[in-house]
């Protein structure tokens, strides 16, 4: 397609996206507490290369040259998350007046390299002393949450309009309270079920609480979503599409729209009654501005039998002979545009913004260089499908990489280079890769087509 950002709109946000744990490093500086990521990384066997987040990109010592670099390549916005634990080490009480000086001056150095900042509150790496009271299962997750939003605010929110609550809860929930392979590592639907009825109840009230403190604030939290298509139309695929379809993509996002629960697709979650207090129901909803969107590929799913709760099962892309990524995620550009259409027929959704899309390719530095082929076609063909989606009068007001540079993937480590700059992570050596130059030039000029 012949487009250029121009297509886009003046008023379209253009961004990258990071996240704390991922990349700042100095994990027990300055009096920084310890968060499940730092307890759950220590353990034998859970990240597949034996890899930590202690150092990842040191961006907490580089943040400047970093935030320099998103300016040099013409990249207005910029999305970042708050560490809860180096503000509050012990989850609670304290606050840690260094920490709060790195964010104060990551803020400022945004300001003044023409860069504006949006804060995700909370990016997975809850503090490790609230985990030993049972983490996001232990009701009171509200009210600590409350405390460390509310100070958040106050703190940041004179510089700062743009605030996200939370990252993706079905996979901090999913991934870390119910299949155990995140941080903290608890699995079952036990843990899962709770967890994932107090994220919810915090998605809203972290909302209300930015409102309150900050009328003029520009309010969003993230959910990540995949286009679901049955493996065949058999009705038994077809059932198991649509209950993963409730799970992975309609979970969070319909009780803060004012929809409660998809328990009629989703039967497994009605046990989730058994945690709902009185006024909860009431509690759940909250007018957000904007929904964040992450995308990064579909998913295929097969009825199965033996599969308990969901009674299907994701069909593997490598197994489907799709081209994939480094993650093993199929390629598929029109899924962003079927999401962006699903989310926009939510009633209440005022704007979306796509908060992330990204996508890890073995990338090699050779004589300077990263030639990301690539990447430059998926971050065309992914952009070119947001661009058809604004165009048919879907309300898609953004988006943003994931991410600034490669940094730690979680369970995956250093592994899988999502960055749109090269790390050597031996020197801590920002190289920009070709989709970085193109991305850039796209955002500079009106003539760079996609
Ligand atoms: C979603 C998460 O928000 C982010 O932390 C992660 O690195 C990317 N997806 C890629 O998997």
């Amino acid at each position: 397609m012949i487009f250029t950002k121009d297509d886009f709109g003046p008023d379209f946000h253009w961004g990258v996206s990071t996240a704390a744990y991922q990349i700042e490093g100095a994990h027990d500086a300055d009096g920084s507490g310890q968060s499940i990521w730092d307890a759950f990384v220590a353990k034998k066997g859970k990240i597949q290369d034996g890899s930590d987040g202690n150092h990842a990109c040191k961006h907490y010592n580089h943040y400047r040259e970093d935030i320099q670099l998103i300016n040099t390549l013409n990249i207005p916005n910029y999305r970042f998350s708050i560490s809860w634990s180096r503000i509050f080490p012990n989850g609670t009480g304290y606050i840690n007046q260094a920490g709060v000086d790195f964010y104060n001056r990551l803020i400022d150095t945004c300001l003044k390299n023409d860069v504006t900042p949006w804060i995700t509150l909370y990016h997975w790496d809850l503090p490790q002393e609230l985990q030993k009271k049972g983490g996001w299962v232990n009701r009171e997750i509200l009210n600590w949450f409350e405390e460390f939003a509310t100070t958040c605010v106050k703190l940041f929110g004179d510089r700062v309009t743009n605030w996200m609550v939370l990252n993706e809860p079905m996979v901090f929930t999913g991934a870390g309270y119910f299949l155990g392979y995140h941080a903290p590592g608890k699995k079952g639907i036990n843990n899962f079920l709770p967890a994932m009825h107090h994220a919810t109840l915090c998605q809203s009230l972290g909302g209300r609480i930015i409102r309150d403190l900050l009328p003029h604030a520009n309010i969003g939290t993230t959910f990540s979503c995949s286009h679901i298509d049955p493996a065949s139309q058999e009705t038994k695929d077809v059932k198991a599409a649509k209950r993963f379809d409730a799970l992975l993509n309609r979970l969070f996002i319909e009780p803060a729209m004012g929809l409660g629960y998809p328990i009629e697709d989703l039967p497994v979650a009605k046990r989730v009654e058994d945690f709902i207090q009185a006024d909860d129901e009431m509690n759940m909803p909250f007018d957000f501005d904007f929904v964040g969107l992450q995308n990064y590929t579909r998913e295929v799913v097969k009825y199965n039998w033996y599969m308990p709760y969901l009674q299907g099962q994701i069909v593997k892309a490598e197994e489907r002979g799709v081209e994939t990524t480094a993650m093993g995620w199929e390629v598929y550009p029109p899924g962003i545009h079927k999401m962006l259409k699903k989310f926009n027929a939510y009633e209440n959704v005022k704007s979306i913004i796509v908060t992330e899309n990204g996508v890890a390719f073995p990338d090699h530095c050779e004589e300077g260089k990263v030639k990301d082929v690539q990447r430059v076609k998926f971050l065309q063909a992914y952009i070119s499908e947001v661009l058809k989606a604004k165009r048919s009068g879907i309300k898609v007001d953004g988006y943003f990489v994931w991410s600034l540079m490669d940094n730690f993937e979680w369970a995956e480590g250093y592994l899988p280079r999502f960055g749109l700059v090269y790390n050597d992570f031996e020197t801590q050596k920002r190289i920009v890769k070709d989709s970085g130059y193109w991305y850039s030039r796209f955002l500079k000029s009106s003539k760079v087509m996609l």
